[in-house]
């Protein structure tokens, strides 16, 4: 946990769904002050209510993406967060969001980058006929999945795959790849 004498940042982590990067991230020992949801119904915000975070979940339906973007960030000032890890969150940041928080920002993506950016990435590296898949973390900028490849991690593609069984071998990958990752990046 976060103290005086420590000054690892605090994390705030942003997901859209079940959230199983998230609980990978938590389960490591990441100090997350709070967790942050779009989608109310998120399957992985009951997961973190259960282990006592704080949640956060707001749908930007309604009140426009400028004022849920306000309010994401003053939740997360409000919970003291330092860095942003985005965990599975399907909503593109405004370039005005990305600037407050520049350098501050991290997502997971399921590709080598910088090939497949974007969706539907394990059917395009099967299409490609890629020897392998994989997963990447990077910084965040205003270019989408565009920023510093932060680490990788490589899965073979076997003869046979779809985009299931990648995604299914990928995500084992992430839960391996990330937390070690994050954990480097909140130390620089
Ligand atoms: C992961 O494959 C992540 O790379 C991608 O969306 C998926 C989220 O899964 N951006 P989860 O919500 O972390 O289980």
């Amino acid at each position: 946990m976060s103290n005086d004498l420590d000054s690892t940042p605090r994390v705030g982590i942003l997901i859209s769904g079940r959230g199983s990067n998230m609980m990978a991230l938590v389960d490591s020992g990441i100090d997350v002050a709070i967790v942050v949801s779009d989608r109310p119904d998120a399957a992985g915000l009951d997961w973190a209510r259960n282990r006592g975070l704080t949640v956060f979940a707001l749908s930007p339906k309604g009140i426009g993406k400028a004022a849920y973007e306000r309010a994401v960030d003053a939740a997360l000032r409000e919970a003291g967060v330092g860095v942003i890890a985005l965990a599975g969150y399907m909503r593109l940041l405004s370039d005005d969001f990305v600037a407050r928080w520049r350098g501050q920002i991290v997502n997971i993506h399921p590709s080598l980058l910088p090939r497949y950016k974007g969706l539907d990435t394990h059917a395009r590296a099967i299409a490609a006929g890629d020897a392998a898949g994989g997963c990447s973390v990077h910084a965040v900028t205003e270019e989408l999945d565009g920023g510093e490849v932060l680490g990788q991690s490589a899965v073979p593609i076997e003869p046979g795959d779809t985009p299931d069984t990648l995604a299914a071998r990928v995500l084992a990958a992430e839960h391996a790849l990330y937390p070690r990752v994050l954990k480097e990046f909140l130390s620089r």
